[in-house]
């Protein structure tokens, strides 16, 4: 595992931006696997900030991302896609039938599940896997349990979870209590996966996930297992590993 330490979410940014713009530049058709909330925006503010200056290209990318809320669509601001579309999509070059989400619109669990399995694998693995991590150490919405997820599967939201992702919503209205999402087998396919953490108040997952038990009740453990993750923290989410 690679572990690069920032001084602050800025720098964090640039670097796992910098991260992903060499994969995009080394595989101008590579299949990028995305994330969704807080963590992830300043680094698509800096893809795009590079791409209006003509120094990336998006013409031939792929992206698939790990999840959306079961019952939101593009109509909807808090869904996944609209974050997508406002964050990304819609300020790049990315061509719109190359960007994939599980569609929450979908409301037979077992269908949309199904259906974005088969796309997965349709795609093929990704080459760079983009991770946020959860307060509670999940990954995607592969929230703490007693096994680990395989596919691509429907689950029932955390408390904690609901909690933290109550920011992205208007007073009156609640988190959606499901969400579909990447398994764990969808995202350890990915050649490289790179995780991204910022903050004290996500010190302990990191710790959790990267120097603890590989364990179902720390989903973000089982990257251990995996043989090409890059870690960009910045010194607060970092703040509980220092020897
Ligand atoms: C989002 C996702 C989640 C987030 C995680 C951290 O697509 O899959 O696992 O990465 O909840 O969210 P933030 O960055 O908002 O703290």
């Amino acid at each position: 595992m690679r572990i690069y330490i920032t001084k602050d979410y800025n720098e964090m940014s640039r670097k796992a931006a910098n991260i992903i713009s060499a994969q995009i530049i080394l595989k101008p058709n590579c299949v990028l696997g995305l994330a969704t909330g807080s963590t992830p925006a300043g680094i698509y503010a800096q893809l795009v900030e590079w791409f209006e200056k003509g120094d990336l290209d998006f013409s031939e990318v792929i992206t698939v991302n790990l999840d959306e809320y079961k019952g939101l669509g593009a109509e909807s601001e808090q869904s996944y896609v609209s974050y997508m579309r406002k964050n990304l999509f819609d300020r790049v070059n990315l061509r719109s039938e190359n960007v994939h989400l599980p569609d929450g619109r979908i409301s037979d669990s077992e269908e949309a599940c199904r259906t974005y399995n088969k796309l997965l694998d349709e795609i093929g693995p990704q080459d760079l896997q983009l991770l946020g991590l959860g307060r509670n150490g999940h990954i995607g919405f592969n929230e703490p349990g007693n096994f680990f997820e395989k596919d691509v599967h429907c689950v029932e939201l955390s408390q904690s979870t609901v909690e933290a992702n109550m920011r992205f919503f208007e007073a009156g209205k609640s988190v959606p209590s499901h969400a579909y999402t990447m398994g764990i087998r969808s995202i350890l396919r990915a050649k490289k996966i790179l995780v991204v953490a910022s903050g004290e108040n996500k010190a302990e997952a990191v710790k959790k996930v990267f120097f603890g038990q590989v364990t179902p009740e720390v989903p973000g453990s089982i990257l251990q297992l995996h043989n090409d993750v890059t870690l960009v923290a910045d010194e607060g989410a970092f703040s509980l590993c220092k020897s």
